[in-house]
C-alpha cells in the first residue's frame, strides 16, 4: 500500500466515535492524522502493515479510551468581577429575579465588565479556558452580554476572539448585546434595541468575530417580538442564531426560535409541547444547560423525555457564568445532566460533542472521530465512557490533541 503520509497514528486505543448519534464504540482501535485532520479511524487488525511503518510518530496507548476534543456550546466565560455576593443573597432568600430588578444579577456584571481592561478580561477567561482544557474542552463558544454598549460589546468579542492565543481552544464567539436592558437606557427599551440593530450589529459584522447572534428572551429581559428582532436581523446578516429560551417561563421561545430559523434554543426548562414539536419540524437543537437549572434552583426541568421522543439534537453545555452557572467543571454538568435532567450518559456525551458542534454550525469540521474531520483528540483514564458522568472527581484526562498535535500537558491538571 502506497505511502499514508501520516504524521500521528495512536494506537491500541478504545474510541468512542459519536457517529450516527451513538458513542460509535470501536474496541483496540487506531487513528491516524495528517495535516491536522483525522485520515483513518478503525479496528487496529484492519491497519496494513505498510500503514503503520509509513507514520512519521506511533503513540501506543495502552487500552485508552479516546473521544473527539469536547465541545462547549455555550458559555458566558469573558466578564468582569465576581456574583458571590448574588450567591449570597440567594441564599438568604432572594430570587434570581428579583435581583436582577434591583440592579444586580447580569448588571452588576455589566458594571465590573465595563470597568475591566482587555487585559483583565482576557487573563480571566483564559483561566477559565484552561479550565474547561483540563476536562477535554477544545472548543469554547463564548458570548459577549456584558457590555451592552457597543465598545464593551466589542471588546468582549476581541477578547473572546484572541483566546486562541492563550489557551489551546477554538473559540465560536456570539454577539448577545440582547442580554439585558441596561440601566441608561431604562424606560427606554426601544431605543436601546435600535442601538443593537442600528449600532452594536453592524459594528460586530464590521469587526467579523462573531459567528451567531443570541438574545435572552424572558420577562426580565427581552420580548419575544424584541427577541425575534435581533435574531432576524443577524440571521439575515449571514450570523447563526441562538436563543435564550423559556429558562424562567414560557414565552413561546422554543417556537421563535424554529420560526427565525436559529440553530439552537438553550435551557428550555418552561419549553411547552407545541414549543418541542416546532422545534423538532424545523431542526432547531436543544441546549440543555444543568448547571443553571441546579445553580438557581429551578423549579422545572427541561421536558427531556419529549424531546427526545421527538427527535430533538439535543446538546449539553456548562453554561459557565458568573451568575446563574459557575461552573469550569466538565464532570460535574455530565453528571446533572444525567441524574437532574435523566440523559443517559451516551447522550450527555452527545450532547459534548457531535449535538454540539451541530449547534455551533461546525459539523462537518469536528464532533466526531471520521476521517476528514479535526485531529482534536481527547485521551481519558476511565474504564468506560459513562464513567465520564458517573464518577464526581479529579478531570479523568490524560491526554488533549488539537490539531493533531499532543500537547504537552493538560491544559490544567486537576488531578
Ligand atoms: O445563560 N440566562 C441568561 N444568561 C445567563 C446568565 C447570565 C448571568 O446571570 O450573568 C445564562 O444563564
Ligand atoms: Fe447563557
Amino acid at each position: 500500500m502506497a505511502a499514508p503520509g501520516w504524521d500521528r497514528l495512536w494506537t491500541g486505543v478504545q474510541l468512542a466515535t459519536m457517529t450516527d448519534r451513538s458513542l460509535g464504540v470501536i474496541r483496540n482501535g487506531a487513528i491516524a492524522s495528517a495535516g491536522g485532520r483525522i485520515a483513518w479511524v478503525g479496528r487496529e487488525v484492519d491497519l496494513a502493515a505498510g500503514q503503520r511503518r509509513e507514520a512519521a510518530e506511533v503513540i501506543p496507548c495502552g487500552g485508552a479510551w479516546m473521544t473527539p476534543g469536547l465541545i462547549d456550546c455555550h458559555t458566558h466565560i469573558v466578564f468582569g468581577g465576581d456574583r458571590s455576593d448574588d450567591f449570597r443573597r440567594r441564599l438568604h432568600g432572594e430570587s434570581y429575579s428579583d435581583i436582577a430588578r434591583g440592579g444586580g444579577g447580569i448588571m452588576s456584571t455589566v458594571r465590573a465588565t465595563r470597568l475591566a481592561s482587555m487585559e483583565e478580561l482576557t487573563r480571566s477567561a483564559a483561566a477559565r479556558g484552561r479550565e474547561l482544557g483540563g476536562w477535554g474542552v477544545t472548543t469554547i463558544e463564548v458570548k459577549s452580554g456584558y457590555g451592552l454598549d457597543l465598545e464593551t460589546e466589542l471588546r468582549m468579542l476581541e477578547v473572546a476572539a484572541a483566546l486562541p492565543r492563550h489557551i489551546p481552544a477554538d473559540i465560536s464567539p456570539t454577539l448577545l448585546a440582547a442580554h439585558a436592558i441596561p440601566p441608561e437606557y431604562a424606560g427606554r427599551r426601544s431605543d436601546y434595541l435600535k442601538l443593537i440593530l442600528e449600532a452594536i450589529l453592524p459594528a460586530a459584522l464590521e469587526q467579523g468575530h462573531a459567528t451567531a447572534i443570541d438574545a435572552f428572551c424572558e420577562d426580565i429581559a427581552f420580548t419575544p417580538g424584541e427577541a425575534r428582532a435581533v435574531l432576524e436581523a443577524g440571521i439575515d446578516a449571514g450570523l447563526h442564531g441562538r436563543l435564550h429560551a423559556d429558562q424562567l417561563s414560557d414565552l413561546g421561545g422554543g417556537a421563535l426560535a424554529a420560526e427565525t430559523g436559529a440553530l439552537s434554543a438553550d435551557h428550555l426548562e418552561y419549553l411547552s409541547d407545541a414549543g418541542v414539536r416546532a422545534m423538532a419540524s424545523a431542526g432547531v437543537c436543544a441546549v440543555l444547560l444543568p448547571g443553571a437549572a441546579y445553580t438557581l434552583g429551578a423549579d422545572r426541568l427541561p421536558p427531556v423525555r419529549a424531546l427526545r421522543r421527538a427527535g430533538v439534537t439535543m446538546a449539553v453545555a456548562t453554561d459557565a457564568n458568573p451568575g446563574s452557572s459557575p461552573i469550569t467543571n466538565v464532570g460535574m454538568i455530565l453528571n446533572l445532566a444525567c441524574i437532574r435532567f435523566g440523559l443517559t450518559p451516551e447522550e450527555a456525551l452527545l450532547g459534548f460533542t457531535s449535538a454540539a458542534a451541530r449547534v455551533l454550525g461546525l459539523e462537518d469540521d469536528r464532533g466526531t472521530l471520521e476521517p476528514g474531520k479535526r485531529a482534536d483528540l481527547a485521551l481519558w483514564d476511565v474504564e468506560d465512557p459513562a464513567q465520564l458522568c458517573y464518577w464526581m472527581g479529579a478531570s479523568p484526562l490524560s491526554s488533549l490533541v488539537r490539531d493533531g498535535v499532543p500537547l504537552a500537558v493538560a491544559p490544567s491538571s486537576p488531578g
